[in-house]
């Protein structure tokens, strides 16, 4: 068995489904249900015995520790956090909570549990940490794409808590031996995405005949990764990674924000056209900047592509052609995101 944390979100939810689909070894699923927690994420997998959820918080040390006990883990996936920027700036409380003090506290839990093991179980163990190519801080135009070498610069509440669980993870591997692994990814996008993120918001509000808000002049450039090639990387690191090392994973695809929204409203208006015949793109709004606001990443992938012949099996233009397809395929999905529907649905599941 694998503890997956945060396996209700976005990209946790897309792992679980793709890890199931792949292999029958069952998974424990640690997720706390904050807003950006949708178990009908994972729906299609209600009655399967291969997948266990509990709902709970990585900073409740004495129940990640009764579940490690009891269901003895072989390795460990975290992706649990607080990830939206925006959110970060207005309140970032929550995401010290978490993405620190929680990491922090799940690290003990299971340093506790992985030096108790016997050798061999022990020698095998694995704590993947999943985080974000934003805690380099923000690259100029010309600049070579980020590699596992380049200086932490976060530059956002989101970004210097990410930055400083990833810098735990790595003090629990250099002081305590811990086996851990670290991924650093690029901007994901796909299915499941909380319409409160670029892509999905873009694709919900010019359905909904709404304003598309692009942040400043929208020439910040972010590199986007298909989220079922996030999973792919994040297994092939937990399969042949080696114990104490960092994987950078992108896409090759970096692009502005305006051209992202205007592909997305391109692809709108030949899927489904708007009834008076004009472009979705005549919705785009410039607004004001986001506080702070990273002008650019990029990611160079190419020491998880050398060391693990790793590769995306989408290009941005597969990737987001399905991504818009999936959206107009589930309106239900972002009317129930959206209503606040699944929390209450929640709230009786779990009373
Ligand atoms: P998300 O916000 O969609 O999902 C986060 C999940 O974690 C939710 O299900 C939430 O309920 C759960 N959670 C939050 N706090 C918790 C806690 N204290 N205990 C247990 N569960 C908790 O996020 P996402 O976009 O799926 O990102 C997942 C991870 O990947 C994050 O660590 C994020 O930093 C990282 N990441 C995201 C991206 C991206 O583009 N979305 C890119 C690189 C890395
Ligand atoms: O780079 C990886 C990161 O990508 C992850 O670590 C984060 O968890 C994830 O949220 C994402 O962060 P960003 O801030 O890049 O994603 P977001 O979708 O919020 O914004 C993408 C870009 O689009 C960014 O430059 C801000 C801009 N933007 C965003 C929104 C929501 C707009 O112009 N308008 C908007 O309404």
């Amino acid at each position: 068995m694998i503890l997956v944390t945060g396996g209700a979100g976005f990209i946790g939810a897309n792992f679980v489904l793709d890890w199931l689909g792949g292999c029958d070894e069952p998974v424990l699923n640690l997720d706390k249900l904050t807003y950006a927690g949708n178990l009908h994420n994972l729906t299609s997998l209600e009655g399967d015995a291969r997948h266990v959820f509990v709902q709970g918080d990585i900073g409740d040390r004495a129940l990640v520790e009764s579940l490690l006990a009891r269901h003895q883990p072989r390795a460990i996936v975290n992706f649990a956090a607080e990830s939206h920027v925006d959110r970060s700036i207005h309140g970032p409380e929550d995401f010290i909570q978490t993405n620190v003090v929680g990491t922090f506290r799940l690290l003990e839990a299971v340093r506790h549990y992985w030096k108790a093991l016997p050798a061999t179980e022990k020698e095998a163990f694995r704590f993947l940490h999943v985080s974000t190519d934003e805690v380099y801080g923000s690259l100029a135009p010309s600049a070579p794409a980020f590699t596992e070498e380049h200086n932490y610069e976060p530059n956002s509440p989101y970004s210097a808590s990410k930055a400083a669980s990833d810098h735990l993870v790595r003090a629990w591997h250099h002081t305590y031996g811990l086996p851990v692994l670290t991924t650093n990814c690029s901007n994901n996008y796909g299915p499941l995405h909380f319409p409160e993120k670029l892509i999905p918001l873009m694709i919900v509000n010019a359905l909904a005949g709404k304003n598309l808000p692009v942040y400043g002049d929208g020439m910040q450039v972010r590199d986007w990764l298909y989220v079922r090639d996030h999973c792919s990387a994040i297994r092939r690191v937990l399969e042949a990674g080696k114990v104490g090392e960092t994987y950078n994973v992108g896409g090759w695809n970096e692009k502005p924000n305006i051209e992202i929204v205007k592909t997305v409203c391109a692809l709108l208006d030949e899927l489904r056209p708007r009834a008076d015949g004009q472009s979705y793109s005549a919705q785009i709004s410039y607004v004001t900047d986001r506080p702070g606001h990273d002008r650019r990443y990029a990611i160079d992938a190419r020491k998880l592509e050398r060391e693990l012949a790793w590769k995306p099996a989408e290009t941005f233009d597969t990737g987001i052609r399905k991504t818009v397809e999936w959206y107009l395929a589930n309106p239900d999905w972002v009317a129930q995101v959206q209503s606040g529907a699944y929390r209450e649905w929640v709230a009786k599941q779990y009373a």
